[in-house]
């Protein structure tokens, strides 16, 4: 089955061919990463003016590069939450217009489901159930245990900001541009992680939940009580920072392994997933006896839309039945309900 997939939830325009879930015959991203840097973020209105400019010219280009054409597509999937309310519309719709246009079966996937199917694009072996997945993104963070395609469940997730969003904010007090995560990683290669002593929210023994708003606060006092910011205490900074939340992060999985010992494969995705220190940790912290993943390519970390091709696979999959006479799909700016 060849599933065109559409993802607009944020700032990237992408359009991607996938064939059975896990060959990705193209996989087209349009950045606006430019045009948000000049406002150090996405201003929600700008990015869905740019999605409009872009959707069609970003489509064309997966067909170019997957050599497919409309006869070899079966179906046409899109995000359809969470995310920028203003942004999914022009996904969700242009998305309903050309299933409707060209007669094809409509499969509306959620976010968060299509970034974990984002660890299965590329891979020919079998995955096995149950995995736990750590999603990390600018706009969430969740650690999700799935014990079958469409049977998630929500084991935790932040109660303020993502693990992104806290890279992208120091980073914007440290002067460095958008997006934060990889200015940080970069420089925290120069810098000592000990010398700043930055705060780890557990909030209890077996909470599986994240905050990172404290530790948010806590770079800033440090900026703004370290004297004159030159090149090393930002290296510093950063580099305390980001093993903050390495910390936290790869200590949450350990916890929710140590709480559901079935579990046979740990994912790790996200944008923030293309952090190395981060993939380290978990590796090291998960062992031998678990098989870890992540994305095979860093451009199925960040949003793409191959993964929500592969998503909407399995899900149809599952059961063809759920997607017979949608015709159009409502996006929904808060689906955190990622049971379907
Ligand atoms: O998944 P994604 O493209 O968008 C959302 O759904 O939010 O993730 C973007 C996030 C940004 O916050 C960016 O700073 C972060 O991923 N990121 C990183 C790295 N590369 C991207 N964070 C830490 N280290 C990186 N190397
Ligand atoms: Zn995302």
């Amino acid at each position: 089955m060849t599933i065109l997939a559409i993802e607009t939830s944020c700032d990237d325009s992408a359009c991607a061919i996938v064939r059975d879930g896990r060959t990705v015959l193209a996989n087209v991203v349009s950045s606006q990463i430019e045009l948000h840097n000049i406002t150090g973020g996405v201003v929600p209105e700008v990015a869905a003016r740019e999605h409009l400019v872009n959707i069609l010219p970003t489509l064309d280009r997966a067909f170019e590069e997957s050599g497919c054409s409309w006869d070899n597509i079966d179906a046409i999937a899109v995000t359809s939450g969470p995310g920028l309310i203003s942004s999914l519309i022009i996904g969700t719709e242009t998305a309903g217009f050309l299933a409707y246009l060209k007669g094809k079966i409509l499969i509306p996937v959620n976010h968060i489901v299509g970034h974990l199917y984002s660890a299965w694009l590329g891979h020919e072996e079998e995955i096995a159930f149950p995995i736990l997945t750590l999603t990390v993104s600018g706009g969430h963070n969740d650690l999700i245990l799935s014990r079958g395609h469409g049977q998630y469940e929500i084991l935790g997730q932040s109660l303020d900001d993502a693990a992104g969003e806290a890279f992208d904010k120091v980073a914007r007090m440290l002067g460095l541009g958008y997006p934060g995560g990889p200015a940080i990683s970069k420089i925290a290669l120069n810098g000592d992680p000990e010398v700043f002593q930055f705060p780890r929210a557990y909030m209890g023994k077996s909470n599986l939940n994240f905050s990172f708003s404290g530790l948010k606060t806590a770079v800033k006092t440090a900026i703004q009580t370290s004297g004159p910011l030159h090149d090393q205490i930002k290296a510093n900074i950063a580099a305390g920072f980001q093993k903050a939340v390495v910390e936290v992060l790869s200590d949450k999985v350990m916890r929710a392994l140590s709480k559901y010992p079935e579990i046979r494969e740990v994912h790790l995705v996200g944008g923030v997933s293309a952090n190395l220190a981060l993939r380290e940790a978990i590796k090291f912290k998960v062992g031998e006896n678990i098989t870890f993943r992540v994305p095979l390519d860093f451009g199925f970390c960040t949003d793409n839309a191959a993964m929500i091709g592969a998503a909407a696979y399995h899900l149809y999959s599952q059961d063809p039945s759920l997607y017979e006479g949608i015709s159009n799909i409502v996006p929904n700016a808060n689906d955190w309900q990622i049971a379907k």
